[in-house]
């Protein structure tokens, strides 16, 4: 199985030099390669990140036949193919989907959609297991779908954007509140606009739809995906533990606004340059308190890089994730790489540093956890081992040759 190997240059001494420029964004990218159902012809996608999961995405939408069933084994591979699933109730009346797989960071329901799709005019036939165990969901809507008007019981990033492209064909106009904000919502609702939708709101909490009575969307204007923020934000904590100078280009600073707002408290220093922003490390890191929160709030995903940088700020640091339940687990591996993480319960973990690192074999549980650890692993003393690492493929692009351009000694083996 491919693996990292990387031999850490040490905490104290920082060894990266040099630029990056950030990949695309895989969240926008793959809710515009799922809305591609609601088009009558096919639109064009431009920039798109070469990883895993827009693979995936791709050999699904191909997948589709001309009944509206897509390839159920693709499906339960990746969590964000629940995102075809408004799209295919919309054009076809009706589909079938397996309880859709990914990271392993908490239960990942999918109630918010089934409840959206009730709300519209859908109906939940079937549920259940299949002989091969796996739990497989029909929804169809008999009488067409009907513009209503929706809550989101929590809000959810793809549950607000499946609903917008469903609402998209139904009958009368859709209103959708207590929607998700984040950046990627806004990048969805401009491309379908751009193309003939009538989306208002997004990036707010309550959304209109202009329904389209089942008339699809013509293609115009091409998809174009924007810098992915997370890998930005990990990227300028990367600098922040182990850059004598980091320039990270092609990032928009106004999506990471927390981000930054938590490393000024933690004494790293960023400066604005033409095409990017500039980073290293600092004399000393501050302690900082983080609780994850929805977007504009600390992202979820940026939570386990910002607890390694807490391993090395000089005190106690309390990272509170509120979004999942399962994504401390990976503190366990920082902790056998020499941290100091409590878990005081599975939402907090206080971090004492600041505590050396060392090399050790790791296995990579969900992508934004597994380029924690290669953080981890590149400020640690010796060397360590990143196994699974097709978790870390599916978000991000060529992660190990472009960290090599900045001087990480990374190597990829088969
Ligand atoms: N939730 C429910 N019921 C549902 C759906 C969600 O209770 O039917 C809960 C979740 O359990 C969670 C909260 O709502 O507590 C928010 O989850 P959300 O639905 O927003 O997550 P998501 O849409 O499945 C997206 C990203 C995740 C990111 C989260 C939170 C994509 C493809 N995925 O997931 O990204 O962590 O929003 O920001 O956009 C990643 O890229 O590594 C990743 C996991």
């Amino acid at each position: 199985m491919p693996a990292f190997l990387i031999k850490g240059g040490g905490a104290s001494v920082p060894n990266l030099e040099g630029e990056i420029a950030v990949g695309s964004s895989k969240n926008a990218s793959l809710p515009a390669l799922a809305s591609s159902l609601l088009f009558g012809d096919m639109p064009r996608f431009l920039n798109l990140p070469e990883i895993e999961d827009i693979k995936r995405m791709s050999e699904l939408i191909l997948s589709v036949d001309s009944e509206g069933n897509v390839d159920l084994d693709i499906a339960k591979r990746f969590r964000a193919s629940i995102l075809v699933v408004g799209p295919l109730l919309a054009k076809f009346g009706r589909a079938s989907f397996p309880h859709p797989g990914g990271c392993l960071i908490g239960a990942r329901p999918i109630d918010v959609f089934i409840n959206g799709w009730e709300a519209i005019g859908g109906k939940l036939v079937k549920s259940g297991k299949t002989d091969g165990g796996n739990l497989i969901y029909t929804v169809e809507a008999p009488g067409g779908l009907t513009g209503c008007d929706y809550t989101f019981k929590v809000q959810s990033v793809t549950g607000t954007e499946g609903m917008m492209m469903t609402a998209l064909l139904a009958k009368g106009d859709t209103v959708l509140r207590n929607c998700a904000m984040e950046p990627e919502i806004e990048y969805l609702a401009d491309f379908l606009n751009k193309n003939g939708a009538d989306i208002r709101g997004a990036g707010t909490t309550e959304i209109t739809v202009a329904g389209r009575s089942g008339k699809l969307l013509r293609a115009v204007s091409p998809f174009l995906a924007p810098p992915d923020r997370i890998e930005a934000g990990t990227l300028l904590i990367l600098g922040a533990l182990a850059a004598r100078s980091l320039e990270i280009k092609n990032i928009n600073k106004c999506e990471l606004a927390s981000l930054f707002a938590a490393l000024g408290e933690a004494g790293v220093e960023t400066i604005e340059t033409k095409n990017g922003v500039l980073v290293k490390k600092p004399k000393k890191i501050n302690p900082v308190n983080i609780k994850t929160k929805e977007y504009p709030g600390f992202a979820t995903d940026l939570q386990a890089p910002f607890s390694v940088l807490a391993t090395q700020a000089s005190g106690q640091s309390l990272i509170h994730e509120t979004i999942f339940e399962g994504r401390l687990a990976y503190t366990e591996d920082l902790n056998r790489m020499g941290a100091k993480v409590t878990l005081m319960d599975p939402h907090r973990a206080l971090i004492t540093g600041h505590t050396p690192l060392y090399g050790r074999e790791l296995t990579s549980p969900d992508l934004r956890a597994g380029l924690a650890y290669v953080i981890a692993a590149l400020i640690a003393e010796g060397e360590s081992k990143i196994c699974n690492i097709y978790q870390i493929d599916r978000g991000y692009e060529k992660i190990d040759e472009r960290l090599r351009a900045i001087g990480a000694d990374i190597d990829r083996i088969d």
